[in-house]
């Protein structure tokens, strides 16, 4: 029988893909490929919307593993990360970004992935008291850094004032760059009280203070797709103490 001439096409170029990217299909830096990755979310996600079938189904969502290491990944570096008061000592392919590392190797899924292009703020993170997009940062330029992720904002199970402001104020809907929100929050208060002027500051040399327009403009790099805005600023607002 003739061949169909769209199959042996799509064959010659799965074939030419294959020489080009020799790992194509198989799982990335060993861990998990895109297929398994994708199953594993979609019986995860099933179970928690069914959780009538969920508890009579013997298959059960195989629990998230902390991969602290890629082992033979040829370049592998050593980094330790500090991360929320305990030291990590890590191997990372060195192209991995913070962020990518604190999901993925450390299993703090806290930090959100927006755009992974540092146009949202959904992976904010406190390096050194200072706000960071995760997602532009490599692990291995964080090396001995000490980093603050929204898991560990919290003190003995006391929430921090912020989180509890966005609770009391209802700053945000989905919550997807909530935890980014409130990590740049604690940021740029703490840029206000260094005295760190903004673009919002009519005087540079006077001590800025934390009302709507130096906050709308210190967390203009933070999207909320739920325009959950009013909110978020009236939460920073009551955590800072003005009165306004
Ligand atoms: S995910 Fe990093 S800025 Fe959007
Ligand atoms: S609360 Fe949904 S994106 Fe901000």
């Amino acid at each position: 029988m003739a061949k169909d001439p769209t199959e042996s096409k799509i064959a010659k170029g799965t074939e030419e893909r294959e020489k080009l990217v020799p790992d194509a299909g198989q799982p990335i830096l060993g861990r998990v490929s895109r297929r398994s990755f994708l199953s594993h979310i979609g019986a995860a996600s099933i179970a928690a919307s069914t959780p009538v079938f969920a508890s009579v189904s013997s298959h059960a969502p195989p629990a998230i593993e902390e991969i602290p290491s890629v082992d033979g990944v040829e370049g592998a570096v050593p980094v330790t990360l500090r991360i929320n008061g305990k030291e990590h000592n890590l191997k990372l392919d060195p192209r991995t970004t913070l962020l990518d590392c604190l999901r993925e190797n450390l299993n703090l899924p806290g930090t959100k992935k927006g755009c992974d292009h540092g146009q949202c703020g959904a992976c904010t993170v406190l390096v050194n008291g200072m706000r960071l997009n995760a997602c532009l940062s490599l692990a291995a330029m964080r090396d001995g850094d000490s980093i603050v992720t929204i898991e560990g904002l919290a003190d003995n199970g006391k929430l921090h004032a912020l989180q509890q402001a966005f609770v009391k104020h209802d700053g945000f809907q989905c919550g997807y760059c909530t935890p980014g929100q409130i990590c740049s929050a604690v940021g740029m208060l703490a840029e206000i009280e260094r005295g760190i002027p903004s673009a919002a500051s009519a005087d540079l040399a006077a001590a800025p203070q934390a009302n709507g327009a130096e906050i709308r403009e210190r967390m203009s790099g933070n999207i909320c797709r739920c325009a959950a805005y009013p909110n978020i600023v009236a939460a920073i607002r009551q955590a800072a103490g003005d009165p306004a």
